[in-house]
């Protein structure tokens, strides 16, 4: 690898930077791992190597996030849209209503494949100000299957800092912010996080369940689609994705090792200082003007013209940073400072900016 390639800052939403480390581990287990002359990519899935690794993956979970034997923690295929069709599949029977919060794109997804199973209340929503708001949380109601919301919109980069109230099971689509803070894991019946941005490389799901929602299950269903039954079978129903659980397993060492109040700590700073840079800018203005709903992980911004947001992402590119491309459905410029990107990588980012509106300026 040239020195060039390693240096590449990326600041795309998912499949997202891993840290250097992660990525050395991962590579040389790639060769053999641990020693053994196997490849990881080789080790069967029903050997000791990989439960080994699985029942380490889902201790991790469990020390991040503090929750008791009560929850089952599951390694899922089919991303974070199968979770959208898993979660009304398995807890909302026919003739049952579940509750959604519609604060951007992946909650309306959600939303919509919810609806080939019962009936769905939006109980708030932002979608008439295009997302660039949180709607305001509603009171705790009780008559529902669940709740289910989105607490980091990747797409619109907006984060809620509240919880529901809520009266039914609360589920939680995490995907583009677990693990970048501290939170009571416990209030939630369940929650998820497609592994491609915090947590490892695409291809695997983290979904931890809690038994009392397991026991709501409402109809019965192929094995591969019951959470149930992946639960029974400790996440190896089928061949799993070995290898990406192996690295999202490298990435929760990391994780704890690093210590959940840290990394809070890094992802504030790291916000604070692309914003603060947004905000004093003459050439770009930040998407969310209100602060308290602005995400740390998702940052989207626009320039003034689509024009000058390609010449930044060109000017960008000359300086190894990458990843810059708003989300396909709303343009603009987003940049993701999932756990792996540092402030220096940031402070980078910074300093181009500020390049680029000296430019313009002086044009
Ligand atoms: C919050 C959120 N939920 C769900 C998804 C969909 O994930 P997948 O592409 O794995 O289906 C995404 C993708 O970016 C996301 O950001």
């Amino acid at each position: 690898m040239s020195l060039s390639q390693q240096n590449i800052i990326n600041f795309g939403s998912g499949p997202a930077a891993l840290p250097q480390q992660v990525l050395s581990e991962a590579a040389e287990a790639i060769l053999s791992y641990q020693g053994t002359g196997i490849s990881v990519l080789s080790l069967p899935h029903r050997g000791a190597h990989f439960n080994a690794i699985l029942e380490e993956s889902k201790q991790l979970v469990r020390d991040i996030t503090g929750i008791g034997a009560d929850y089952e923690v599951l390694w899922l295929p089919g991303g974070g849209r199968l979770q959208f069709s898993m979660i009304p599949m398995n807890f909302l029977g026919e003739g049952q209503t579940a509750a959604y919060i519609d604060s951007g794109h992946w909650s309306a997804e959600a939303m919509d494949y919810a609806g080939y199973y019962g009936n769905i209340e939006t109980l708030a929503g932002s979608r008439e100000l295009n997302y660039r708001e949180l709607p305001s949380l509603p009171p705790a109601i009780g008559h529902y299957a669940y709740l289910h919301y989105t607490t980091n919109n990747t797409i619109y980069g907006t984060q809620w800092n509240q919880i529901p109230q809520a009266g039914a099971p609360l589920v939680a689509d995490m995907s583009s912010d677990i693990f970048s803070r501290p939170v009571p894991y416990t209030r939630y019946a369940m929650f998820y996080a497609c592994a491609q941005k915090n947590i490892g490389p695409a291809g695997v799901t983290l979904a931890v369940v809690h038994r009392s929602l397991l026991e709501r299950t409402v109809r019965a269903m192929p094995p591969m689609l019951s959470y149930a039954a992946h639960a029974a079978k400790n996440s190896v129903l089928n061949t799993p994705p070995v290898y990406a659980i192996y690295v999202s397993m490298l990435m929760l060492r990391w994780i704890k090792n690093k210590g959940i109040e840290v990394i809070q700590r890094e992802n504030t700073q790291k916000a604070e200082a692309l914003y603060a840079a947004l905000d004093a800018s003459t050439v770009f203005q930040p998407v969310v003007s209100r602060k308290d709903h602005r995400s740390a992980m998702n940052v989207c911004f626009r320039a003034g013209s689509e024009a000058t947001g390609k010449a930044f992402v060109h000017l960008c590119a000359r300086h190894g940073i990458t990843g810059l491309e708003g989300h396909r459905s709303v343009g603009g410029l987003r940049v993701s400072l999932y756990n792996a990107i540092t402030l220096q990588d940031v402070e980078k980012l910074v300093a181009v900016l500020k390049e680029f509106e000296l430019i313009s300026i002086n044009k």
